[in-house]
């Protein structure tokens, strides 16, 4: 007799073969796939972004992503003051989200690999683009205070939190800004960001979600958000306050551009981290005033 067991972990090897990453919840858009059925083992979200024109990358056009909201009334809570998780993976089936979780482990690829694992030439299982922990690039949540996905622009989406040297286990832990104000009854738009520092096509990731803020206590809204700048090494050029979403490589609406080595002598990958002016943890210096 076949296991049921063994076919789904082959077939799960091998659509993860080349599988890049994406941060997995109810909230998010495209949980079930593109093909209108539920799909166990979607892994549409997780495709990288790279030069793109706006229409497609934006919000994960380029293959409809943007078209497969979640659930009515799901949504990624985010607590004033306090913390979420969610579940990086390049595949629904790696997540508890399918399979009663009988395939996760503490990684996106639902294999065992060592706290420390290190590779010179790139980690490509699971496919995190970066040596080891130390060298992961970081990766953020933004925010629009709009409901319907089709009126946020880069400029009324603000980051919100970064989780420094991520991707790397499967669980990641956001913290959110005590000060976040409520969404509109209908919530808000979130987005997951990461820019990979090398360690294969310099591209760029971004999935859409519907969220809310629980525990709000302050009204005061965010700032209009501008776009970051390199500052490696010089605190002072950095952008202070609200900042968009990196948007790089793309071939067009990128808002940052680099050239040149940075201080490690590699080229200028830019980044959810202080080389571009995020801190790590709740952004507390995104709002347009004193809580009120
Ligand atoms: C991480 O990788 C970088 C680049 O290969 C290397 O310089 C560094 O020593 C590594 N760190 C650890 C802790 O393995
Ligand atoms: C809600 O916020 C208050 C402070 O404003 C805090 O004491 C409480 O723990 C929060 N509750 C939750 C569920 O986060």
């Amino acid at each position: 007799m076949i296991s049921l067991g063994g076919i789904l972990i082959a077939l799960l090897s091998l659509r993860s073969a080349n599988a890049h990453l994406a941060a997995w919840h109810t909230g998010m858009y495209c949980m079930d796939g593109t093909s209108g059925q539920v799909d166990q083992n979607a892994n549409e979200i997780v495709n990288p972004l790279y030069q793109l024109p706006f229409s497609q990358w934006w919000m994960h056009h380029n293959n409809l992503c943007d078209e497969f909201p979640p659930a009515p009334g799901v949504f990624l809570d985010l607590p004033a003051g306090g913390s979420f998780t969610v579940e990086i993976a390049g595949n629904r089936g790696q997540t508890t989200l399918s399979f009663n979780g009988q395939f996760t482990s503490e990684w996106p690829d639902g294999q065992q690999h060592p706290d420390d694992m290190n590779i010179p030439t790139c980690i490509v299982q699971p496919n995190m683009h970066t040596q080891n922990q130390t060298m992961a690039a970081g990766t953020a949540f933004a925010i629009s205070y709009q409901s319907d996905i089709s009126n946020v622009t880069p400029e009324n989406l603000a980051v919100f939190s970064v989780r420094y040297h991520t991707p790397w286990k499967r669980l990641t832990t956001y913290d959110v800004p005590a000060a976040m104000p409520a969404c509109p009854p209908a919530g808000c738009i979130c987005a997951w960001g990461w820019v990979p520092n090398g360690c294969g096509e310099p591209n760029m990731y971004m999935q859409p979600f519907k969220c809310r803020v629980t525990n709000a206590s302050s009204r005061t809204p965010l700032s209009a958000p501008r776009a970051p700048v390199w500052c490696e090494g010089n605190p002072d050029a950095c952008v202070s306050g609200a900042k968009q979403m990196i948007y790089w490589n793309q071939l067009e609406r990128n808002n940052i551009q680099v050239s040149g080595l940075g201080l490690s002598g590699h080229p200028k990958s830019p980044a959810y981290n202080q080389k571009c002016g995020f801190a790590d943890g709740a952004q507390n210096d995104i709002f347009s005033g004193p809580p009120s």
